[in-house]
């Protein structure tokens, strides 16, 4: 059965049961507490502790989906046969409507009499029990209901059979998972608590279930391979990758990273973010860089990256339709990062080879491979396992935090200093402020600040958007900023801890990571920006915006130079 049948069956078969059936969000995930969507549930958050708000929203309180998931915590074992970056998750949703035995039966019937996978192939675990969470005999008696023998039924502790939450507090339960052939492929959570930041948990008022089973996995099952890199799902990928190998060395694990982050990097792309040193753009960043560097190790024909998306667009365009309108994009995005990294990429082989003679490779000595070469941590280890060299992570992460440290200070003082450049620059400071939100206004949520740069004379702001704006929406930014600086907004400026500070919606952006406590300056409801300052205190000193030009800056990203006064 191919991957497409298997998403139609399991969206056919929830509809059937009663649910509602959401399209993926997006994998740069509403909840801006987490970097990307990691799981089917994070858009449905809310509604765990408030089944109202589900009936109101979804006019439903139950839900199926097939989500669009992204996660860095795998990246070590890419490349063995079941684990990935990318994939996609089938999930089956509760929001204080059926729970533990509802949820396994639905499970059991669509695994054996849409799927027809035979009984003797699978085996379950429920979670054992400890001081907090009580054993789950309630899936016990479910799964021994519809026929189950107990011998067929493992137990499990926290580290297995307990999921959640995602970020750092929500809804989260013990779970029941099901394995086929040994491999795990579904997994039934079910939300009976919330876990706040110091990791207590209390009864929710509601009882929920959040599923996930890895549409790559069950095409694996439902394909009869032993690997996820043989489903069509990546049989396609795999199959160009050999193509475009002049030299054919088949390198089966380096093939499959190609074939995993490739495939990550389109989707990534595709729903907005572009590679740089911060945040999700510097997952993107390390994915397209290891890509780049197993290419060259294989010695794969230049056009490669360009070939591995047209591939990975041709397999999914059907269910993601705008694959093939952001095809060139993407390509053009791709291309950008393996020109700039290309060009550092043998330097830093070389300087890997002079670095590992004594058989080891320091914290400082990573960090000048991260800092002058662009190697992300990931490549030096790869290079390390394949020269049998030592390396020392924790120091190189130590090293990162030093730097960022010292780097940090040393903003503070350039845009801090009482009266000198950083006071001039106030008024070009709090425009960007209000010329970012104004673009979200008028060009959509996407957009997000990639760069920026003042001087007493002008601003210049980069920020992500795939195309030249028309000077229709020109006029509009300008206008609406126009508009604000008349309103004579007060700007003001609250120190809170960065978690808050994103959940209250403040928009971040930074070359480096926050501290733990950041200024977050409000312009009225209009902008909300974690950011060091310094700005004007009325919107009103601004004296007036004027946009002197947009153009491109980078592969989805353009820039627009404009001045105060
Ligand atoms: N939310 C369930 C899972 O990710 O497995």
């Amino acid at each position: 059965m191919d991957s497409d049948k298997i998403c139609r069956k399991f969206t056919e078969f929830f509809e059937r049961k009663g649910h509602v059936i959401v399209p993926s969000d997006s994998l740069l995930p509403t909840d801006r507490s987490v970097l990307l969507t990691t799981a089917g549930m994070q858009q449905f958050k809310p509604y765990f502790s408030d089944a109202d708000k589900a009936q109101q929203v979804l006019c439903c309180t139950r839900a199926a989906s097939i989500q669009k998931c992204f996660r860095t915590s795998d990246l070590d074992e890419v490349g063995d046969d079941t684990h990935l970056t990318f994939f996609e998750m089938l999930g089956n949703f509760s929001f204080g409507d059926y729970f533990k035995e509802g949820a396994i039966k639905f499970a059991w019937e669509f695994l054996t009499e849409e799927m027809k996978v035979s009984n003797e192939k699978m085996h379950f675990s429920v979670f054992e029990g400890d001081k907090e969470v009580p054993f789950d005999k309630e899936s016990v008696e479910a799964w021994k209901k519809i026929g189950i023998t107990e011998d067929k039924i493992k137990k499990f502790g926290r580290g297995d059979n307990f999921w959640g939450p995602t970020g750092e507090e929500g809804p989260c339960g013990p779970t029941a998972e099901i394995y086929v052939n040994d491999v795990e492929v579904w997994n039934l959570v079910f939300n009976e608590y919330y876990m706040d930041r110091k990791m207590k948990l209390t009864k929710l008022k509601q009882q929920g279930v959040d599923t996930g089973m890895g549409l790559e996995r069950l095409a694996m099952v439902m394909q009869g391979k032993k690997s996820i890199f043989e489903t069509d799902l990546f049989e396609p990928i795999m199959k160009k990758i050999k193509e475009l190998e002049k030299e054919k060395k088949v390198e089966e694990r380096a093939m499959r990273v190609i074939a995993d982050h490739a495939k990550g990097s389109v989707f990534l792309i595709n729903d907005g973010i572009r590679p740089s040193n911060v945040e999700q753009g510097y997952i993107l960043r390390r994915i397209m860089r290891r890509v780049i560097r197993y290419a060259k190790l294989l010695e794969l024909r230049s056009d490669y990256f360009d070939e591995l998306v047209k591939v990975v667009v041709k397999i999914y365009k059907k269910r993601y339709p705008e694959l093939e309108k952001n095809e060139k994009e993407i390509i053009a995005v791709v291309d950008e990062e393996k020109a700039k990294f290309e060009k550092s990429l043998s330097n830093g082989l070389r300087q890997f080879e002079k670095l590992s003679k004594d058989n080891e490779i320091s914290g400082a000595d990573a960090f000048l491979l991260y800092q002058s070469y662009g190697f992300p941590l990931e490549i030096t280890k790869d290079l390390a396992q394949e020269k049998c060299v030592k390396i020392d992570e924790k120091a190189f992460e130590a090293e990162v935090k030093k730097h960022q440290k010292a780097s940090r200070a040393g903003v503070e003082k350039k845009f801090g200093g009482a009266g000198g450049f950083g006071e001039r620059v106030a008024r070009q400071h709090t425009a960007t402020h209000l010329l970012h939100s104004a673009l979200r206004q008028v060009l959509g949520d996407h957009v997000q600040q990639a760069g920026s740069d003042l001087t007493p004379e002008r601003l210049r702001f980069d920020f992500t958007h795939p195309k030249k704006l028309t000077d229709e929406e020109k006029q509009r930014v300008e206008a609406i900023v126009n508009d604000r600086i008349k309103e004579a907004i007060p700007v003001t400026v609250e120190k809170m801890k960065y978690k808050d500070a994103v959940k209250a919606g403040a928009l971040a952006f930074f070359k480096e990571k926050y501290p733990e406590e950041v200024s977050v300056y409000s312009v009225g409801h209009f902008s909300k920006e974690i950011c060091a300052g310094p700005h004007v205190k009325n919107t009103s000193e601004i004296g007036g915006f004027k946009i002197k030009k947009e153009e491109a800056s980078a592969a989805g990203v353009r820039r627009i130079k404009a001045v105060v006064g």
